[in-house]
């Protein structure tokens, strides 16, 4: 299979370890693990840490953590609809490259993080672009359009990478419906779903076909981790846990250990998520307020921003003028669409309000 770079990967692998300001991120705020152990406030949880056993786990996942995350969803109690991936990526490449084959539509929203489309696309599936509309979002009446194509299935991500736009509960309904009744596959990548102002609806709560893929990297904070899943029915799970055997055979024992904590805390995690969040998109808001060059549609949910600028340099050009002045975005142009960046806005906020005045000059000086 032909390999399209993963533009916003090769971009980050030339910066992200050295950016001063890194106003590029999707997740939340990492913890070190002291930091994360300290959060427990279990003296229990150190002393399990260092007896996980450092071994192979089962394929799927350990069961305790599948519990974990079925108890994130309303309608998925059954413990063989959960599988345990490396992050989210391995989900979506697993379910984009079992499920689609050469000449198959597929219906993906853009602007995209770029695996969405792209896996599909380099199979030989074309791929049918939903577009997001400034002030408004995704259009059901487009979609409905394109479902005229008659596509395999749907690769749907809410709340949305790069604009932060979550679909309501009653359109997400409708996206379900329009599917099953045409016995389309709908695949929901939800890694932000927990960084809105309450836990946000799954695809799974108005389908028991539709897919969801989950992580413990943005929401969490815990990237590091690698651990993510999908939920769904079983005999697609079956699919991809076979394909799976080929390559990693298991998430990192450690890693699922850790995961397992988190989902265990995770009020207490949303609760710091969310607050850091608020703080940090004020700023954000002032600064873009501030700065008539610049416009965007506020996130409802994630701690990305999809921020447009009136100026014809290309978006690579504007990261890249900015790394040398020290703050890392990321270009537009790698999620399909020029005069963008994505701003992160999920990090140290005291760093996060360095670097905004440093891009806040760089716009003022166009
Ligand atoms: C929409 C989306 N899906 C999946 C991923 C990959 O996440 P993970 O770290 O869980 O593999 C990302 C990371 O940026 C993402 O934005």
């Amino acid at each position: 299979m032909k390999v399209t770079p993963f533009t916003l990967e090769r971009f980050f692998s030339q910066t992200e370890f050295n950016a001063r300001y890194h106003l590029a991120a999707s997740a939340i705020m990492t913890w070190t693990l002291r930091e994360f152990i300290n959060m427990t406030d279990d003296p229990g949880f150190e002393f399990s840490l260092f007896a996980t056993q450092l071994g192979y786990t089962e394929p799927e996942g350990i069961p305790d953590l599948r519990r974990e995350i079925s108890g994130l969803y309303v309608n998925s109690t059954d413990l063989n609809n959960v599988f345990v991936t490396i992050g989210a990526i391995e989900a979506n490449y697993l379910l984009l490259s079992t499920l689609l084959k050469p000449g198959d539509r597929f219906i993906v929203q853009t602007p995209f993080y770029q695996q969405l489309a792209q896996v599909g696309i380099d199979l030989g599936a074309t791929a049918l672009f939903w577009h997001h509309r400034n002030g408004k979002g995704f259009e059901l009446e487009e979609f409905k359009t394109l479902l005229e194509q008659k596509p395999t299935l749907v690769m749907l991500n809410t709340p949305h990478n790069p604009t932060g736009f979550a679909f309501s509960p009653n359109e997400m309904r409708q996206i379900a419906d329009l599917c099953s009744e045409r016995g389309i596959l709908l695949i929901s990548d939800e890694v932000y779903r927990e960084l809105g102002e309450t836990l946000l609806p799954s695809v799974r709560e108005f389908s028991s076909q539709a897919i969801s893929i989950g992580s413990m990297s943005k929401a969490y904070g815990l990237a590091g981790l690698r651990v993510g899943w999908m939920v769904g029915p079983p005999e697609i799970i079956e699919r991809c846990a076979e394909k799976r055997d080929y390559t990693s055979l298991c998430a990192s024992a450690v890693g699922q250990h850790i995961a397992l904590t988190a989902l265990k805390h995770r009020t207490k995690i949303w609760e710091r998520n969310r607050q850091l969040r608020q703080r940090n998109i004020t700023l954000l808001e002032n600064m873009i307020n501030d700065n008539p060059i610049l416009r965007w549609q506020k996130p409802e949910a994630g701690v990305v921003a999809w921020i447009g600028y009136s100026s014809k340099i290309p978006s690579e050009q504007v990261g890249w003028e900015l790394y040398r002045r020290g703050v890392l975005i990321a270009p537009g142009i790698f999620f399909g669409e020029e005069g963008h960046f994505r701003l992160g806005f999920g990090g140290n906020t005291r760093k996060l309000e360095a670097g905004l005045a440093i891009l806040a000059d760089f716009f003022n000086e166009l």
